[in-house]
């Protein structure tokens, strides 16, 4: 697989237009592209968890909010999913829309039709893509070419629309807009999962504890990045190789698969490298007694977590499961709507 492009160094937000600068930081996201949390400031940021509490609510008051009478997404998948293909489409039929999934086999973006040609045709029929791609050049190329938003689905880079849900998980275990002062540790490898939470737990005002084997640190240029975004907040930032120096008195515990999509090939060295950071009962118990256990799913138990963790008293991980749902719903309605 190959390696991202580099991040851009300024918040680079666009409106789907080709050619047309980033937005200003006070405006609508009605047009935005989702490709990473690091173009959202803080109060964007905010607005979004609002509304994923609000759909939330109104999803579980049974309250009908078809937001997005009539409106389409396109779904593209190169890798597999339950949650994010499921979510989505739920999703967009509860708010009175509907989602095509563009089989991979029928597409066969990049062989069959180019990136750009693919993004120009769903332009005239759908209202926003969805994607999950291996490559998050191949986002940036969708975004670049279609004037519709484009929202992503997990890349090699970060997966946006998993921490968007996580943080409104752990705003429901530890208090509405309560994030501020937390202390996350994340522990396992450094990779998709971690460069969103990078990205966005340092601007919230969070302290992000990661703690990985040597060699498998988040890329220097996100965290460089992140850095630089949390230096406006309260926000700290902390890489570390000891997972029981990252998750003394944690209030959350976080952790991802040791071999993500993509990485089948590294499986044994990596099952050789990542034991140390399991997240078992020893490990859960250097936390805070309140703490909560975070996976975003699949999880694979008995490797970076065990059935104990897993189905235990701090494990929230179908919490987050459900609330891909709504904290999409709520990029949905306002990507489209605003
Ligand atoms: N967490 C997550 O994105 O799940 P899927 O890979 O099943 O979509
Ligand atoms: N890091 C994992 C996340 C899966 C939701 C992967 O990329 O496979």
């Amino acid at each position: 697989m190959a390696t991202a492009e580099p991040i851009a160094p300024a918040a680079q937000a666009t409106n789907g237009t080709p050619g047309t600068p980033a937005a200003p930081i006070e405006r609508s996201l009605r047009g935005c592209d989702l490709l990473t949390l690091a173009d959202f400031t803080g109060p964007e940021l905010r607005a979004i968890l609002d509304r994923a509490h609000e759909l939330k609510r109104l999803q579980h008051e049974r309250v009908p909010h078809r937001w997005l009478e009539g409106r389409t997404l396109a779904m593209i998948f190169e890798k597999p999913s339950l949650r994010t293909r499921c979510t989505f489409e739920t999703g967009m039929t509860q708010l009175g829309g509907h989602a095509i999934d563009l089989a991979s086999e029928h597409l066969q973006m990049g062989t069959r039709e180019s990136v750009p040609d693919v993004a120009r045709n769903l332009e005239r029929w759908v209202d926003a893509i969805m994607a999950r791609v291996f490559l998050h050049s191949t986002l940036e190329t969708l975004a670049r070419f279609a004037r519709i938003p484009v929202i992503n689905g997990l890349s090699d880079l970060v997966h946006p629309c998993q921490i968007l849900a996580d943080l409104q998980t752990i705003e429901e275990h530890k208090g509405h807009g309560q994030l501020g002062g937390l202390t996350i540790s994340y522990v396992g490898d450094g990779f998709n999962i971690t460069h969103s939470l990078l990205f966005t737990t340092g601007v919230l005002g969070l302290d992000l504890r990661i703690a990985t084997p040597k060699g498998y640190e988040p890329r220097a240029d996100v965290v460089a990045r992140a850095k630089e975004l949390a230096a406006s907040s309260d926000g700290r930032i902390e890489i570390v190789n000891d997972p029981r120096a990252a998750v003394k008195d944690a209030d959350v515990i976080y952790t991802d698969s040791w071999i993500s999509m993509g990485q089948e090939a590294e499986r044994a060295e990596r099952q050789r490298v990542f034991p140390p950071y399991q997240v078992n009962r020893e490990l859960v118990a250097l936390a805070r007694r309140d703490v909560i256990v975070m996976h975003c799913l699949p999880a694979h138990r008995g490797e970076e977590i065990t059935d104990d963790v897993m189905d235990g008293p701090h494990s929230v991980v179908f919490d987050q499961a459900e609330n891909r749902l709504h904290a999409q719903k709520a990029i949905l309605t306002l990507l489209i709507n605003g």
